[in-house]
């Protein structure tokens, strides 16, 4: 059913708030079940649509899943009914991709949709196929599917990303930990997901080398065995609710947040004159009274201003005091929130990859839709502090990113509640 979430803005957002398990190393971290057939145990995994749509998808494949608690599970795949990801799974999720390395590197072949808006071409996952034609899989684009097999297995080999891809490394680092002889990744991705994935990955008995360089070298391994490997907080849910303390001139201690995770991200805070303290284990992230300083911000792949807080950041310069160059530079069209933003009274204007954004004393609350998981979030966080009443509409893209989000906020006193239906 379509629900919506209705805001009242004004709250100053004070308490504390846990940190769930990070999305983006639990999806692969579930993908790489398929790559042994012992059990794989994962604790802290988040509960959002984004996770279940991959266990519908390993189910689909043939895995046995079972849910030790709430945020802990148990996926062993035995035997496979298919080595096939269909449209209906890719198409709710990009990152459905990633079934693709482990299926070829260990079963020697795989049918995979291409992810939706790519039919023209495999533009988005074009690298990942490069990749694993250059390991030695025969691939054929066909009607809408990557279709891959590597009878004899894969073969190591030298990979040179000419962009970073996260998602890219994490397949690669799939197929190469089951080839044959040394594949070397180089210009892979060195963001904290992929660090920790590596860990996991050895810890199953992979040899790789390199974690958090830009060079990977894994010696391929006959068989991987199982693993218990915990999920690391989520950095975009950390900086996504900092942003709700700095935006609302509140108080936040981020509970279990890896403030080196973040380094880019919090400096840039501070130069905005909010104040971020590492206090153990938690960061506390205050503002207080003080205006919000204009801070400039490129995005870039890791140790770089991460993309997946670009839209968020945009709320906090919205009510700046003076004006913010914000450029996006690892997507195309990744300023979907900026004309709802606009219509809840920022003065935004975008140039090309740069939205130009000069602070306003307040926004006001509108009806707004949200078009991806980081643009809703950013639409919630600019009814935090809008005059009146938000209502966030289709915002079925949080629940794939952010797990009980209302509560977390509604929790530090924001008045935030999910409404079934639509406008
Ligand atoms: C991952 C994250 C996503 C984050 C992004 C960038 C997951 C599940 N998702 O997405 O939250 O926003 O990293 O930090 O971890 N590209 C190609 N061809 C390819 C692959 C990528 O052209 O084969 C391009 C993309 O269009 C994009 C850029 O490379 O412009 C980076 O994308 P990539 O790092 O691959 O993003 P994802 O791994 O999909």
């Amino acid at each position: 059913m379509l629900q919506r979430m209705r805001i009242v803005g004004g709250a100053r957002l004070e308490g504390e708030i846990a940190i769930s398990g990070a999305k983006n190393l639990a999806l692969p971290a579930l993908a790489a079940a398929l790559l042994t057939d012992a059990p794989v145990i994962l604790s802290n995994v988040p509960r959002l649509c984004d996770i279940n749509s991959m266990l519908c998808l390993l189910d689909f494949i043939g895995c046995d899943i079972a849910h030790r608690d709430a945020h802990t599970l148990e996926i062993m795949l035995k035997d496979t009914k298919c080595t096939e990801a269909p449209y209906d799974f890719v198409r709710k999720m990009r990152a459905s991709i990633l079934v693709l390395g482990p299926l070829v590197a260990r079963f020697g072949h795989a049918k995979v949709s291409l992810p939706g808006g790519c039919a023209i071409g495999a533009r988005d996952v074009d690298l990942h196929i490069k990749a694993l034609e250059l390991m030695g899989a025969k691939i054929e684009l066909d009607g809408g599917y990557i279709n891959a097999i590597a009878a004899k297995g894969l073969c190591g080999c030298d990979i040179s990303f000419p962009i970073v891809t996260v998602t890219g490394t994490e397949n690669v680092l799939m197929a190469a930990v089951l080839a044959s002889g040394q594949t070397r990744i180089i210009n892979a991705a060195m963001e904290p997901e992929v660090v920790a994935f590596c860990d996991l990955l050895n810890r199953m008995g992979a040899k790789i080398s390199g974690q958090g360089t830009s060079v990977l070298v894994v010696d391929g391994v006959k068989t991987l065995g199982g693993a218990e490997f915990d999920i690391s907080p989520d950095r975009i849910e950390a900086g996504t609710y900092a942003i709700a303390a700095a935006v609302t001139g509140g108080r936040i201690r981020l509970k279990n947040c890896r403030y080196d995770d973040l380094t880019v991200f919090f400096d840039t805070l501070r130069e905005t004159g909010v104040c971020c303290e590492r206090n153990r284990g938690d960061v506390i992230v205050s503002r207080g009274e003080h205006d919000i300083r204009p801070c400039d911000v490129n995005t870039a792949p890791y140790p770089g201003f991460p993309t997946d807080l670009q839209a968020q950041y945009c709320v906090l310069m919205s009510v700046c005091s003076g004006a913010a160059a914000v450029t996006e530079t690892i997507f195309e069209n990744r300023f979907m929130h900026i004309p709802e933003l606009a219509r809840m009274g920022a003065t935004i204007s975008v140039h090309g990859k740069t939205a130009l954004i000069t602070g306003v004393k307040k926004l006001i609350g509108a009806p707004v839709m949200a078009t991806d998981l980081r643009a809703s979030v950013s639409l919630i966080l600019a009814g935090l502090i809008a005059d009146g009443e938000t209502i966030v509409n289709r915002i079925y893209h949080l629940d794939r990113g952010y797990e009980t989000l209302e509560q977390k906020l509604s929790s530090c006193g924001a008045n935030i509640q999910r409404m079934a239906g639509q406008r």
